[in-house]
């Protein structure tokens, strides 16, 4: 990030909650459950499946990612009860991932076998690079029992199509993304252009393979590249969906909507909206200076 932008953000950062909250509202359904079902089920009217996150902050103890995990449990419970077309993504590390692997494995456990028991599905989210290995091991691991359960992998990472090729003969199911963390060079393309032809590459190894896969993006070029890709290999529609995070590139998501392609939207919600919403600022600083502008006019 430049250093305007880095001035920015960071005078977002010191703004009152309250302040933050209004832009927050375009990119969290809701600081409760209820508040998230009523934009799931108007994604739903329009024919637009999700998958919802219960957002959290980096837990600091087994307590902790215990809690999380029994907040996951009631999240598939009402997703079953109330009808809504949605599975749920997890992170690994908010169920205890950076404490200890076998913990981990085993509240994760519970959340898929929950799942695969109401017909529904678990996206392990990927985190930075320290977590990538045990990730996929944990995924891995999971899918030996469980076919309910699907992983992440981010197309700015050099190893990702190691990565594909690897997971490809075990089931992957995936979702690909760019990637949103800051990594080091060594391990991560730095360039627009081959973030994406990664991207594409991996695509390409992933539905070569007949494998399941979520288009995660919301860059016109890489949708406009999928679409050939798609048409060219006469992949059929059960064999890969769209995705979009929640208030971003709408008019993008409903034209691939209306071109009848499934489409997903991540939905995250919960009490934790304060740090999302700061991530969501960095990664796109025009908005921060969006708010800082309304800020001064506001006060004029
Ligand atoms: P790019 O960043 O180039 O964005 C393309 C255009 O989309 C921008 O020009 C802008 O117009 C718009 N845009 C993108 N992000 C925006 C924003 N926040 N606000 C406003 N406009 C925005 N990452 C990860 O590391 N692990 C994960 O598990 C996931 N999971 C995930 C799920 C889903 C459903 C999505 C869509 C994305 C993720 N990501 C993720 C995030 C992903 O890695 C990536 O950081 C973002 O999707 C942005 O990359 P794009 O491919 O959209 O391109």
């Amino acid at each position: 990030m430049n250093p305007i932008n880095n001035a920015i953000v960071g005078f977002v950062k010191i703004l009152p909650k309250s302040i933050v909250k209004i832009f927050a509202k375009k990119y969290v359904a809701g600081e409760n459950l209820e508040e998230a079902i009523k934009v799931v089920k108007e994604l739903n009217a329009k024919g637009i499946v999700t998958t919802m996150d219960v957002l959290g902050e980096a837990i600091q103890n087994r307590e902790e990612a215990i809690a999380a995990k029994t907040e996951c449990l009631e999240l598939l419970d009402a997703i079953e009860e109330r009808k809504l077309n949605s599975n749920v993504s997890i992170k690994p590390t908010q169920l205890g991932l950076g404490i200890n692997t076998e913990f981990c494995y085993e509240l994760v456990e519970e959340i898929v076998k929950k799942a695969a028991e109401l017909s529904n599905f678990i996206r392990i989210d990927m985190e930075d690079s320290p977590y990538t290995d045990k990730t996929i091991q944990l995924f891995l691991k999971l899918r030996e029992k469980y076919s309910n359960v699907g992983i992440v992998l981010q197309s700015y990472l050099r190893r990702t199509l190691d990565d594909v090729k690897m997971l490809n003969p075990k089931g992957g199911h995936y979702r690909l993304c760019k990637g949103i963390y800051v990594e080091p060079e060594k391990i991560a393309f730095k360039g627009k252009q081959e973030v994406r032809d990664n991207f594409m590459a991996s695509l390409e190894q992933m539905l070569k393979d007949g494998n399941y896969v979520g288009i995660a993006t919301h860059d016109k070029y890489l949708i406009e590249a999928s679409y050939k890709m798609i048409e060219d290999m006469k992949i059929s529609k059960d064999k890969f969906e769209f995705q979009m995070l929640y208030g971003v590139t709408e008019h993008l998501r409903d034209k691939i909507n209306a071109d009848g392609y499934k489409m997903r939207v991540y939905i995250p919600y919960g009490e934790h909206w304060y740090a999302y919403s700061i991530r969501r600022l960095q990664e796109n600083p025009a908005m921060a200076w969006h708010i800082t502008k309304s800020i001064f006019s506001f006060r004029k």
